[in-house]
């Protein structure tokens, strides 16, 4: 397993003093990145923070490939309810080992698709429904708190439209993923008996792609999820490391806290370069905007902290975003992720057409159109003084998967130390959702129709 982190062209002497680092500034820096670690380890260590450890829970892993083996063969859709972090790992996982849609192999109770509902939109969901036979389907409800509006609604539709093709039986085809000692779904899978796996409470939604919430529906769609949890258990070993050269995760938090402290780059575009990691690319603009956009610090100073996180796939976006990238604000840092070896090369046929627009790409293959494209990519934003950084896959598989979603957290967990903020809490989203309840006129929330009034009155 490989993954590797450039961060040459950060450097003020590819991209100016104005928008690159200097020397000093990285020595400056390490200090306080070994300081990041240190804080973090403290934390983990007292228990707060569980995501380092999760791939080493090899009783969980067991305990869900035995599930997943119990019911193999007798579905070929895997029904996946839940939002946010209870949605996107899977995303991340199944675009990433499956492919991405809508170019998917044919699914079938050999191969099992995903579905997964994490949007509230009745076209969406009647859609999906249509689109599954409830006799084939395997529902996997996921929601730590176990009281998300958007989660629980979609469900009981779900759980009705099994049970009406069904009835009883339905409680066999359903797997709840929820807190252990609190939420109503909790209840429900008890009382209706749903096998039910936990989250670890000091486990945050967009930290749990490698808790059950991740790995049951990536196990019962067939993603080898012993690998994934290697690879991720070997970034977990690299990233509590002090020495920057072997840890990528810290080396990536301590550029990008400089870049965008120092070089005021508030917006980072994460531009994979891999179809098959777009889904991942979702999953990291989660991760960091949920993470690090916050209004306070651990001081409890107003700081209204965050950096924009943008998802850009390339070479799609070449043709769509990069003329913003080059010429208009420069505010913003790009970290190209790389595939070194495609799962299958591809070759373009030597046509000799007699036309210049196509004989000169006879007898390459794509994948050096790609990499022609993004070093072509980088070198233009570089040129125009535009700091970008590359990290370098060498392949789209289990383990490299597992270590990619590990480093990311560690980074953002690094990040989180740097800019001394809390990265495990969302305060952000809840008034939403507090109004969301008392407009849905759930009990106990009138306090919040009070206040949504006064909202309203005020607009006029
Ligand atoms: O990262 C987070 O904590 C959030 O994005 C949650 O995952 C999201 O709000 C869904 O929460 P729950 O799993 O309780 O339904």
């Amino acid at each position: 397993m490989s993954i590797s982190f450039d961060p040459r062209n950060l450097l003020a002497s590819m991209v100016g003093e104005d928008n690159g680092l200097t020397q000093a500034e990285l020595d400056g820096g390490k200090a306080a990145a070994i300081a990041a670690l240190k804080g973090f380890r403290v934390s983990f260590e007292e228990g707060k923070y569980g995501f380092p450890d999760l791939p080493l829970n090899k009783n969980l892993i067991q305990e869900i490939e035995a599930t997943a083996k119990k019911l193999a063969g007798s579905f070929d859709t895997v029904c996946v309810i839940g939002i946010g972090g209870s949605a996107l790992g899977c995303w991340a996982l199944d675009c990433a080992m499956r492919g991405p849609h809508p170019v998917q192999g044919a699914h079938s109770s050999k191969k099992p698709r995903l579905v997964i509902l994490d949007n509230v939109d009745p076209d969406f969901i009647n859609h999906a429904l249509d689109s599954m036979s409830p006799k084939k389907t395997l529902v996997v409800v996921i929601a730590k708190s176990g009281s998300t509006a958007e989660t629980m609604g979609g469900f009981l539709i779900v759980r009705e439209w099994l049970m009406d093709a069904i009835g009883k039986k339905a409680a066999s085809r359903i797997i709840a993923v929820t807190s252990e000692a609190r939420g109503d779904l909790k209840v429900l899978a008890t009382k209706e008996g749903y096998t039910t796996f936990h989250i670890p409470e000091n486990v945050g939604g967009r930290f749990s792609v490698l808790s059950a919430v991740g790995l049951v529906p990536a196990a019962l769609i067939g993603v080898n999820i012993k690998k994934l949890c290697r690879g991720a258990a070997a970034m977990t070993e690299a990233a509590w490391t002090e020495d920057l050269e072997s840890n990528i995760a810290l080396s990536s938090a301590l550029h990008h806290w400089l870049i965008w402290t120092l070089k005021k780059k508030s917006i980072q575009v994460a531009f994979p370069y891999s179809n098959f990691l777009w889904g991942t690319a979702f999953w990291f603009r989660q991760l960091w905007a949920e993470s690090l956009g916050k209004a306070k610090d651990r001081t409890g100073a107003i700081v209204n902290v965050g950096q924009t996180p943008i998802a850009a796939l390339g070479t799609t976006d070449q043709h769509s975003q990069v003329q913003l990238y080059m010429e208009g604000p420069n505010d913003k840092v790009y970290s190209f992720w790389v595939v070194e070896k495609a799962k299958k090369q591809i070759k373009i046929p030597k046509a000799k057409l007699g036309l210049d627009g196509f004989d000169y790409l006879g007898g390459q293959s794509m994948g050096k159109l790609l990499d022609a494209e993004r070093r072509a990519t980088e070198a233009a934003l570089a040129t125009s003084g535009r700091p970008n950084c590359t990290f370098t896959l060498e392949r789209v598989d289990e383990e490299h998967l597992g270590a990619f979603f590990q480093m990311m957290e560690f980074e953002t967990a690094f990040m989180g130390e740097l800019l001394n903020i809390d990265a495990f809490d969302q305060e952000g989203v809840e008034l939403g959702k507090k109004f969301t309840y008392a407009l849905m006129g759930r009990a106990g929330w009138d306090e919040f129709k009070d206040r949504f009034a006064d909202y309203e009155k005020k607009r006029g």
